[in-house]
Order: C-alpha cells, then structure tokens, then sequence
C-alpha cells in the first residue's frame, strides 16, 4: 500500500490536533505534532523546551533554527517510516522547504497539504472553551466536545487544563502570526498542487469525513 504523507494547514484552533487523533487510526499515521513536542519538552525542562517557552507564552513562533532540525529528525525515525501526519509544522517558508529537501533526500515526497479554514471569530470561541488533557494534550471543548467524566481524559484519564496560550489576548497574537508566517504556504502547496481544503467550520464528524474521503482517494490515484 502507498505511503501517505501528510501535513495539516490551518490556523490555530482549526482542529488540526482533533482531526490527527481519528486519522492517525483510519490509516495508521504517525502523528507529530510540534505544539505538543514542544510543551512536552516545556514540561521536561530540556533544552529546547527552555529555548522555546518564552516564544511560546507570547503565542510567536519558535525560531526556524530551533524546530527544523527537530523534525526532520524525527520523520527519519523507524515509526515514520510507512506514512506520517505533521500537525504544526510546517509554519514557515523556510520550514516547508527544509522539509521539502529533508523529504527528498529520503527518496519520499508528500502525498498532499490539507488546510483545514475557520474564521478568526470561530477559532476565538473554540481556544477560549478548549481543555487538553494534562499528559498528551488530548483536545476537548466545554460545550461541543466534552468527556465522559468531567475533567478525566476519555483516552489516558489525565487530569484537563487550559493551555497557558488559550487567554484571547495570546490568540489573537497567534491568530496574527499565523496570518503573517503561515498562510503564505497555502500558495507554496497550491503551485505545487499539493494543496486541499476542507471547510472546517462543520462537526469534527462531517470534517473527519471529507478528509478520509480525500486520503483516501489520494491512495487510491497514487496505487492505479
Ligand atoms: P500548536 O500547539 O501547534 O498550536 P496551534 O497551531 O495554534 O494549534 P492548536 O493546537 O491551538 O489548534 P488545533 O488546530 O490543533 O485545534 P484543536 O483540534 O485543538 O502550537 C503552539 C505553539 O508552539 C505555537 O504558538 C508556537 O509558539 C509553537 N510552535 C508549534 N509548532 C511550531 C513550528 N512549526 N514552528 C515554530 N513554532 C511552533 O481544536 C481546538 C478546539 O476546538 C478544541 O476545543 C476542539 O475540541 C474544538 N474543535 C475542533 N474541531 C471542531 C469542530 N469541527 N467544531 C467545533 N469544535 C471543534
């Protein structure tokens, strides 16, 4: 079966981390994702998590130089070698052409980038409702996607937090830095025909749908 290697587009709050965890399952992806490996290594207390903090409680990127090597590290790793969902990276030009060369260097390429479009007024009323699960950063909402026992994460029962960037003033800052750093590379995968979109404003079911329905035809184009 054909490898799909896939990247997740989209401001924050899209529902990029919602959509990887059910994806991850229908195709078997290795799902990475840089906010989680960077609050992970936040928590930790590594190097790269003393290096990203101050960035990231601002809601600005970390630099280039910090994250590139990061992952394309680890799409080297045993795990990523039958297919892969990158959900936050790339966020840069220089960060999609890093991946670019690191993909081919490997002899693999992408499969497609889908960007995943929601309003800045609706990614404000999903981040200020937003609770993650304390351990691996499992997504819920108080009012559209909450979990069988109040404040128990259905998957790992982890204890659910607000992430310290969710205030609005730090969305709105993200929401900023998305505009300006990010939604360049919706050009960047369209000349490259790349690029699918996907309304995200619908249910996490409708839009879980549309995705698998395009992955799936993507896999079933690249094996005729
Ligand atoms: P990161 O963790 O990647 O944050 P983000 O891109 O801002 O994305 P979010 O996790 O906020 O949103 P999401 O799209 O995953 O939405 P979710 O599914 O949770 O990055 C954090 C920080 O790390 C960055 O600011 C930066 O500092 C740093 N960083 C990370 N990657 C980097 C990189 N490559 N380079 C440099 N710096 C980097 O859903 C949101 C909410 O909405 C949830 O409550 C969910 O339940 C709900 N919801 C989801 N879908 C729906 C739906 N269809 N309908 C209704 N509600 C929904």
């Amino acid at each position: 079966m054909s490898e799909l290697n896939v990247i997740l587009l989209g401001p924050p709050g899209a529902g990029k981390g919602t959509q990887a965890e059910r994806l991850q399952d229908d195709f078997h992806l290795l799902h990475v994702s840089t906010g989680n490996m960077l609050r992970a290594a936040v928590e930790e207390g590594t190097e790269l998590g003393r290096k990203a903090k101050a960035y990231m409680d601002r809601g600005e990127l970390v630099p280039d130089d910090v994250i590139i090597g990061v992952i394309t590290d680890r799409l080297q790793e045993e795990d990523a070698q039958d297919g892969f969902l990158l959900d936050g990276f790339p966020r840069t030009r220089p960060q999609a052409e890093a991946l670019e060369k690191a993909l081919d260097d490997l002899g693999r390429s992408l499969t497609a980038a889908l960007l995943v479009d929601v309003p800045d007024d609706v990614v404000v009323r999903r981040l200020s409702g937003r609770r993650v699960c304390q351990k691996a950063g499992h997504p819920y909402h108080v009012d559209t996607n909450r979990p069988k026992h109040d404040n128990v994460c259905d998957i790992d029962g982890s204890r659910l937090i607000q992430r310290d960037d969710d205030r609005e003033e730090t969305v709105r800052k993200r929401l900023e830095v998305y505009n300006e750093q990010t939604a360049p590379l919706i050009d960047f995968y369209d000349e490259r025909g790349l690029l699918r979109r996907v309304d995200g404003t619908r249910t996490p079911t409708e839009v879980h749908d549309h995705i698998r329905a395009t992955l799936a035809t993507l896999r079933l184009e690249d094996e005729i």
